[in-house]
C-alpha cells in the first residue's frame, strides 16, 4: 500500500532514498518517484510509472543532488498507475512536494472547494489535493508549513502516511499519519523517515513511531518537534530498533519467498522460544498473562483477521475449540466492521496480523473496543499498529518478512494459536494433564518435522512441471487441513495467477465435482486420522472422473498414495498440528509453478504485501 522514504543530513540523498524504496517495494510496486531539494534550492521530482529500478534508469542522466528528498512507491488507489498519478505531487506554486501513503476519502469535496478557487489539477490522486489543501492553508492563514499541515489535516477524513519538502527550507521536513505507519530514525546528523523500519536497519538503531493524528518537524540540528494534529504538544518516545541487515536481505536464495518458506524450521523455533517448554511440559504466554482470567471466563473468542491470517485463524478455531472447550467465530475484518456484530463486554477478540498495519483489521478492532471486548493482538511486526491499539498480545517473531505471499508468517500465526490453544486448556483443565504434556512434547518436536518436510519435498518441482500450463486447480482437506487447502490454492492464485479454489473435501459433491475432467489438478491434504476414510472416498470419487490427483500424504499412507498421481509425503504428527506440515509442500509448489510460469515471485502483480487502506 505504497512506501515511503525521506532523508535530511550532509549524505546525498538520493542512494539513501533509492535503497530505502527498494527495501519497502513489498509495500506497492506499480510506480516510483523521488523529490530532492538540491544545494540552489531547485526541487527536482522524477517519477515513472513501474519499478524502484525504472525510477533508477529514468533518473540515469539527471541531476540527483541533494541532502534532503522524499521517495515514493506506489500501489494505485486512486488514479491509474501512470507517470503523472506517482509521487511526489507538487503544489500549484511549485514550492511543496508531497509523498503520501492512504487514502483521503474527502478528497473529492475538498478538490471541488479548491477548484472553485481556481485551482487546477494535474492528476487524479487524493494526494495532489492534499498537497494543494497545505499549500492553500499556508498562503491564507500565513503559516509556516507545520502548522499548515496540522491545520490541514483536520479537514482530511481517511488515513495518511506523509512527508512534505519546501523550497526555502533545505534542513526540514514535515511529517504525519493517521491510520498508514511511519517510523523516524534518528541519526548522529541526519533523519530517516520510512513506512517501516527496514530502509533504516542499518543508518541508525534509534527510532520513533509516529502516533495518529501526529505531525512532526524534523529539522537539523534540533530534536523532533511533536504535536497532534489538535495542537497539544507530545514528547518523542525513542526506542532501541531489532531488526538486522541479515533478516532483511535474500541470504543466496533467488527469491525472498523461497528464502522464507526455508526459514520456517528456525521462525517456528523462534515463535516458540521461551513459551514453550517441553522439559517442564507447560506454555507461558507472557503477552497476554495479565488478561488469561478474561480468556478463560470469555463467552466467545472472535478471531478478526484477513487474508492468509484469516486462515491461520480458522486453525485456530479448530484447535481453541478442541483443545479448550470455548467457542470460536473467525470473521474477515472487512466484513465484520459493517456488519453491526453482536459483541459482548465479556468475549475476546484476537487480531492477527503479519504486517500489524491491516487497515480492515484495525478498523475491526475499533468496533470490538468500542463494544467492550477485550482484545489481544498476534502481530508479527514489533511496535506495529494493531499491536499497539489492542489491550496485550503474542508476538509471533517470524522475523521480516518481505516477499508478498506470505509463508512463514502463516506457520507462525499457527503456532502460536496452538500455544494459546494448550495453553487455554492448561488452564481451563479442558484436557487432562497427560494430553497437553503430550502436546506440548509433539509441538516441541515440530521445527525438525518442517526441516524433514522440507527435505522430502524435491517431488514439488516434478508437480510444478505438470501443473504449469493448467488454467484451473482445486485444493480439499477436512477438519483443520480445510484451512490448508485454502491456503493452498490463495498461494497458486497470488503468485502464479493461476484459478484455484480451496473448499472442505465433502463440500465437492455440492458443485466443484462438476469441473472434474482430465486436465483439472486435485491437491488432496489427506492427512487427517478421524476423516482418513472420508477423503479416500473423496479421492476415488475425483479418480473416476479422471482428474489428476495430487495428495499430501502422512508418511507410511497406503491407500491414498496407491491412487495418486503424485504423492507428497510429510511425518506423522498430531492430526491438529498438519497444518505447520503440510502447507510448506503448498508454499513450495506455488513457488515452483511461479517460476516456471515466469512470475515475478516476490511482488505479484496487483497484490501489496500491507494493505493500508480499505
Ligand atoms: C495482504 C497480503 C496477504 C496478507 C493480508 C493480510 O493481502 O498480500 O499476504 O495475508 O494482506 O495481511 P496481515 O498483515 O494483516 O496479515
Amino acid at each position: 500500500m505504497c512506501g515511503i522514504v525521506a532523508y535530511i543530513g550532509k549524505r546525498d540523498a538520493y542512494p539513501i532514498l533509492i535503497n530505502g524504496l527498494k527495501r519497502l517495494e513489498y509495500r506497492g510496486y506499480d510506480s516510483a518517484g523521488v523529490a530532492l531539494l538540491n544545494d540552489n534550492d531547485e526541487l527536482n521530482i522524477y517519477k515513472t510509472k513501474g519499478k524502484v529500478s525504472d525510477l533508477e534508469s529514468f533518473t540515469n542522466d539527471k541531476d540527483i543532488n541533494g541532502h534532503i528528498g522524499i521517495a515514493h512507491t506506489r500501489w494505485a488507489t486512486h488514479g491509474e498507475p501512470n507517470d503523472i498519478n506517482a509521487h511526489p505531487h507538487i503544489s500549484r506554486s511549485g514550492n511543496i512536494a508531497l509523498i503520501h501513503n492512504g487514502i483521503i476519502e474527502n478528497y473529492l469535496t475538498i478538490k471541488k472547494e479548491l477548484q472553485n478557487r481556481g485551482y487546477e489539477f494535474k492528476s487524479s490522486t487524493d494526494t495532489e489535493v492534499l498537497v494543494n489543501l497545505i499549500e492553500d492553508v499556508q498562503l491564507t492563514q500565513k503559516v509556516d508549513l507545520f502548522e499548515a499541515t496540522r491545520i490541514a489535516l483536520n479537514h482530511v477524513n481517511g488515513a495518511y502516511a506523509i512527508v512534505l519538502i519546501e523550497k526555502g527550507h533545505p534542513d526540514t521536513l514535515i511529517a504525519a499519519r493517521k491510520g498508514s505507519p511511519m517510523v523516524i530514525g534518528i541519526g548522529g546528523d541526519e533523519f530517516f523517515i520510512a513506512s517501516d523500519a527496514t530502509p533504516i536497519v542499518g543508518m541508525t538503531s534509534r527510532v520513533v513511531y509516529i502516533e495518529n493524528e501526529e505531525v512532526v518537524k524534523v529539522r537539523l540540528g534540533e530534536e523532533l518537534h511533536l504535536k497532534t494534529i489538535d495542537d497539544v504538544e507530545m514528547t518523542p518516545y525513542i526506542q532501541e530498533l531489532q531488526l538486522n541487515l541479515e533478516s532483511i536481505e535474500k541470504g543466496g536464495f533467488d527469491h525472498f519467498m523461497l528464502k522464507e518458506i526455508y526459514e520456517q524450521p528456525t521462525t517456528v523455533r523462534d515463535t516458540m522460544r521461551g513459551r514453550l517448554h517441553a522439559d517442564l511440559g507447560k506454555i507461558t504466554l507472557g503477552g497476554i498473562f495479565d488478561y488469561e482470567k478474561k480468556i478463560l471466563n470469555a463467552r466467545n473468542i472472535i478471531i478478526v483477521a484477513c487474508g492468509t491470517s484469516w486462515h491461520a485463524a480458522l486453525v485456530g478455531s479448530y484447535l481453541i475449540e478442541l483443545y479448550a472447550g470455548i467457542r470460536v467465530k473467525v470473521e474477515y475484518a472487512s466484513e465484520f466492521r459493517y456488519r453491526t456484530p453482536v459483541i459482548f463486554p465479556d468475549d475476546v477478540v484476537i487480531a492477527i496480523s503479519q504486517s500489524g498495519e491491516t487497515a480492515d483489521t484495525l478498523a475491526a478492532i475499533e468496533i470490538a473496543k468500542d463494544k467492550g471486548a477485550t482484545v489481544l493482538g498476534i502481530c508479527n511486526v514489533i511496535g506495529s499498529s494493531i499491536s499497539r491499539v489492542t489491550d496485550a498480545g503474542i508476538y509471533t517473531h517470524a522475523g521480516p518478512e518481505i516477499g508478498v505471499a506470505s509463508t512463514k508468517a502463516f506457520t507462525a500465526q499457527v503456532a502460536v494459536l496452538t500455544m494459546l490453544a494448550i495453553h487455554i486448556a492448561e488452564l481451563n483443565g479442558h484436557l487432562p494433564k497427560s494430553r497437553i504434556m503430550e502436546l506440548i512434547h509433539e509441538l516441541d518436536l515440530i521445527p525438525q518435522k518442517i526441516q524433514t518436510t522440507l527435505e522430502r519435498s524435491d517431488i514439488v518441482k516434478d508437480i510444478a512441471e505438470e501443473m504449469k500450463d493448467c488454467h484451473n486447480a482445486i485444493y480439499l482437506g477436512r477438519l483443520q487441513n480445510y484451512p490448508v487447502a485454502l491456503e493452498g490454492a490463495l498461494k497458486l492464485k497470488e503468485i502464479s495467477y493461476i484459478h484455484a479454489e480451496g473448499y472442505p473435501a465433502a463440500e465437492m459433491k455440492h458443485g466443484p465435482i462438476a469441473l472434474i475432467d482430465n486436465d483439472m489438478p486435485v491437491i488432496f491434504i489427506a492427512t487427517n486420522k478421524s476423516t482418513y476414510e472420508k477423503v479416500v472416498s473423496n479421492v476415488q470419487e475425483v479418480k473416476a472422473r479422471h482428474g489428476k490427483i495430487i495428495s499430501v500424504v502422512t508418511e507410511g499412507d497406503i491407500l491414498v498414495k496407491e491412487m495418486s498421481d503424485y504423492v507428497i509425503e510429510i511425518p506423522d504428527t498430531e492430526c491438529t498440528y498438519a497444518p505447520l506440515l503440510a502447507t510448506i509442500p503448498l508454499q513450495l509448489l506455488a513457488y515452483h509453478i511461479a517460476v516456471k510460469r515466469g512470475c515475478n515471485v516476490d511482488q505479484p502483480r496487483n497484490l501489496a504485501k500491507s494493505v493500508t487502506v480499505e
